[in-house]
């Protein structure tokens, strides 16, 4: 799509630019795609004098200083829509994995541990007719709590605002975040990062959880203090994550990586052929409005 009207440049190598290379490879450039793993700072921006857009490949865009693009008359896109299912379903695959313990299991049994049918091995948590808890019913919040009613789940959510569909549509119950902790069974996290959702989930918000509750994040890693979630997972405050995402990607905390209560996946929530390739379409669709004067059908901001 990009090809049949601009000169491309793609990054040939399938890992992140250093701030250097973004540095220099984004002078005298109309539009750049890139990746949540690029940080798009107002140094980037102010190299890239000529951009008429910033195409993220990714619903999320807090790796771009929107503020200073708007500034400087460049708009700022992201992917909305078409990653909510996929990643409504990885959320969903995360929390059986960790309830029923299924890469635990997997370990097991491949390690030809399996030597006979025992009445207490490996026992999980049942998920049907238990309490799920939304933070975050926007998209894919939505979308997550909806595929409760296959399971008989009662629903809480907190939220900014009232989400009347889920209310409507599945019974879901609108409360506070501490409600939300005290009384859900497993509690999943889809709120943007932002600096009121730093840290959103830490020590105080962990002791409050059931010590049979499990937490599930497939938004950004940093919305959880880690080094205070690995402490709650080892001493079974709760008792079990299933994380997808991490405060120092690719980094994982050393920590987690010692626990079995803990399923950890590489950020690939939204990873299906079919909506990485409607996320790229997308985003080359958003350059391709920009650069035709027109305004970006997922712009973020307005210049
Ligand atoms: C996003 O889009 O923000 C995800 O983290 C990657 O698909």
């Amino acid at each position: 799509m990009l090809r049949a009207i601009c000169d491309v440049e793609v990054n040939p190598q399938d890992e992140v630019l250093s701030h250097e290379e973004l540095l220099e490879k984004v002078k005298g450039r109309d539009a750049v795609l890139c990746l949540l793993t690029d940080t798009i700072d107002e140094e980037i921006i102010k190299a890239g004098s000529d951009l008429k857009i910033i195409a993220n490949y990714a619903v999320g865009y807090d790796n771009v200083d929107v503020a200073c693009a708007t500034k400087h008359g460049i708009w700022v896109s992201n992917t909305p829509g078409v990653l909510t299912d996929t990643t409504a379903d990885m959320a969903w695959a995360l929390l059986f994995a960790v309830a029923r313990r299924i890469p635990e299991a997997d370990r097991f049994t491949r390690a030809r541990k399996f030597k006979a049918w025992s009445a207490t091995l490996l026992l999980g948590g049942d998920v049907y007719g238990k309490t799920l808890g939304i933070i975050g019913a926007g998209r894919i919040g939505t979308a997550v709590a909806m595929r409760a009613s296959g399971f008989n789940m009662r629903v809480l959510y907190a939220d900014v605002r009232a989400n009347r569909e889920l209310e409507r549509e599945i019974g879901a119950e609108w409360v506070d975040v501490d409600t939300l902790l005290r009384q859900s069974d497993f509690v999943s996290i889809h709120v943007p990062l932002m600096p009121e959702t730093r840290h959103l989930i830490g020590r105080r918000s962990l002791a409050m959880m059931k010590p049979t509750a499990y937490l599930i994040n497939t938004s950004r890693g940093t919305v959880i203090d880690e080094a205070a979630l690995a402490n709650a997972l080892r001493d079974k405050t709760i008792a079990g994550a299933g994380l997808d995402v991490f405060e120092e990607e690719p980094k994982i905390n050393p920590a987690l990586l010692e626990l079995d209560n803990v399923v950890i996946t590489p950020h690939i929530a939204s990873g299906s052929v079919e909506t990485r390739t409607k996320m790229a379409t997308m985003a080359a669709e958003n350059v391709l409005a920009a650069l035709n004067g027109r305004t970006p059908p997922n712009a973020v901001n307005r210049i």
